[in-house]
Formats: C-alpha cells, structure tokens, sequence
C-alpha cells in the first residue's frame, strides 16, 4: 500500500486594501450581486463576479425556490450567464463573497462542492486556470490560482 498525499494551496490577504486594485474592483461588483441575491429560504446571501478574457464583468448571485433544490448557487448563476453569453471567452478570475443576515460574516466562505465542480467544467474546457478569490462580509480574503486547487482529485471528460 501507498499513502498518496494531496496539498492544495490558498494565499489569504488581511484585507481588501491588501487586494490587486482590479480584485478589489471586482469583489466589489460580487458584494453588489450579494446584494440583489433572492435568499429569502436561508437568509444566507451569495454574489458571485466573474471577470472575462474580452473584459466582460459577469456577476450573479443566489436564486432560492420554494421548491428547494430548483434554486441555484451564486457561482452557477453566474458562470453559466457568461458561458451563454459569451461561450468563446475565458474566465480570468471568479470573486465570490457570502453572508448572513443572522450573523456577519467574518472569514472566507469557499464555494460549495457543485460549485466547483460546475467551474472545473468551464477551466478544463478553457484550458486555462480560473483564479478564485472568496471572503465572507468582512475579514480576510482566500485566493486559490485555480479551481482544480480547489477540487483535487477533479472528476472530467477525460475520464469520460
Ligand atoms: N450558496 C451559494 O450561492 N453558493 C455556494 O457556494 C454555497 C451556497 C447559496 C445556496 C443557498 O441559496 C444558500 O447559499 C444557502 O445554502
């Protein structure tokens, strides 16, 4: 037997100060797409901001049914937008915050597994990586230089 161990990486900046000027820029959009999401099941809000090789901003935030499972991440909202719109573009970098009205906030909310999966779908079809950058309302802010970081043992047409 072999023991096989995987390392994923994250860089974490104190604040949005601390972020690149054109992040900062983007995470702000994500926080306004936080803002208009449709969460009225949990309460948790999710704004999700994908910046596009053409310098397209796309953002999108959590859809919540009645019906529970028909609603939809933030991130999924989003990324499927900018593949429809725009199927030719790469996906530079995706910024993602969340948060709740029961209580703020204070650290990096990652995407959920689907999520991942979902954005691991578009990196491989790009074949470029997808810089992810996630916090909560407030606090310090991951950032991952891809998406496969994010998912290791990444599950992908080519095992298909
Ligand atoms: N949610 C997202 O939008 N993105 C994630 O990565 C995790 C969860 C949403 C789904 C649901 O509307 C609410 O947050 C609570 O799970």
């Amino acid at each position: 037997m072999k023991e096989i161990k995987i390392e994923s990486t994250l860089y974490l900046f104190e604040s949005l100060e601390e972020l690149p000027k054109e992040v900062t820029f983007l995470m702000g959009k994500a926080v306004e797409a936080r803002e208009k999401a449709y969460a009225p099941y949990s309460n948790f809000y999710v704004g999700a901001a994908l910046l596009l090789d053409n310098n397209e901003i796309i953002t999108g935030s959590n859809q919540e049914n009645a019906s529970y499972p028909s609603g939809l991440c933030a991130e999924r909202t989003a990324i499927y937008y900018a593949n429809s719109q725009y199927p030719d573009s790469k996906i530079v970098r995706m910024a993602i915050t969340a948060g709740s009205k029961k209580n703020q906030t204070t650290s990096p909310i990652p995407p959920c597994g689907a999520c991942r999966q979902a954005i691991a779908e578009y990196e491989v079809k790009q074949d470029a990586p997808i810089e992810i950058y996630f916090m909560g309302e407030v606090g310090k802010i991951a950032k991952s230089n891809s998406l496969a970081n994010l998912l290791p043992l990444i599950f992908d047409k080519s095992v298909l």
